[in-house]
């Protein structure tokens, strides 16, 4: 099975090994140019070699993987059975993708989109491909869970036939009704969220925050810890979108949260968030 990345960012990367990582699949990874794409490879690559480096991985099995995942155009994805999108967290940027793909992939293929918390209904509308919704968590490589997403017009068969793709490559799917957040972001990122008010409050440190949730709840990570992995821009956007879906005043994205994004303290990625990376 040909396999389309397209954004090879955080999730199109790490979700662009786990196809690479798999039989039988064939990965292509695309983004706004091979230039950004070959990026997005090579750091995921950088990740294999760490593997290799500690001894988790064989070199040979970190060159299969390499040689299985290659940088390519979205024009060149004509071949793909599947189109996995995880470009940018918004409507503006991903229908525009989703219609040009609509326009490149051969006839059966299916449309998937990794997106967090936009409308399958929305981003499918109007294309000749089935759509379907395919959220992978982050790290992609290590997360188990795939929530698989039905739109409006998302037929059972395409949902059995992600399901069967993401149990192949070693996932465990559940199949979720178009709902804003899905099951794990609606009660995840409100949890984030409050632990940035008890920050905000000065309740306490963000590292006691954190310590109490994982010592007084048995979490892995704390909230804030988690944010800062997952993006607060990814958070904030998450929380916008429960905000407005439901009309609900408790989904009110904290101040603090909305102030970081707007400082550029997104977490990880920019080096700083609740706490900074070096
Ligand atoms: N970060 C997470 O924890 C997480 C988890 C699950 C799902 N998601 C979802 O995955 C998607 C990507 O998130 P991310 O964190 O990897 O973002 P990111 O910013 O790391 O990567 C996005 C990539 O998309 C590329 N891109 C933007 N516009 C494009 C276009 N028109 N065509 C091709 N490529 C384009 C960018 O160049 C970039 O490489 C979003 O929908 C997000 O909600 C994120």
């Amino acid at each position: 099975m040909l396999v389309g990345i397209v954004g090879a960012g955080t999730m199109g990367a790490g979700i662009a090994e786990v196809f690479a990582r798999a039989e039988g699949y064939t990965v292509r990874l695309a983004d706004v140019d091979t230039v950004l794409a070959t990026k997005g490879r090579d750091r995921q690559l950088a990740g294999l070699d760490r593997q290799v480096a500690k001894g988790k991985l064989d070199q040979t099995e970190r060159d299969a993987i390499a040689a299985n995942l290659v940088v390519a155009d979205v024009a060149d994805l004509g071949e793909a059975d599947l189109v996995v999108e995880a470009v940018l967290e918004t409507m503006a940027v991903k229908r525009p993708l989703l219609e040009r793909l609509d326009g490149v992939v051969k006839p059966g293929a299916i449309l998937a989109s990794n997106t967090s918390s936009l409308s399958i209904t929305e981003l499918g509308r109007g294309l000749t491909h089935p759509v379907i919704g395919m959220h992978f968590f982050n790290p992609a490589p290590v997360m188990k869970l795939v929530e698989v997403i039905a739109g409006a017009a998302t037929t059972d068969e395409t949902v059995e036939a992600v399901m069967a793709i993401a149990r192949a490559v070693g996932k465990t799917p559940i199949r979720v009704e178009e709902s804003a957040g899905f099951v794990v972001n609606r009660i995840l990122v409100p949890m984030i969220n409050e632990a940035v008010g008890e920050l905000a409050d000065g309740i306490a440190s963000a590292v006691d925050i954190d310590e109490a949730m994982k010592l007084g709840a048995n979490h892995p990570i704390g909230p804030l810890a988690l944010g800062d992995l997952i993006g607060l821009d990814v958070c904030l956007a998450v929380m916008e979108v429960l905000q407005a879906e439901t009309g609900d005043p408790k989904y009110r994205p904290h101040p603090l949260l909305r102030k970081y994004v707007r400082a550029g303290w997104l977490g990880r990625k920019a080096g700083r968030g609740f706490y900074t990376y070096l």
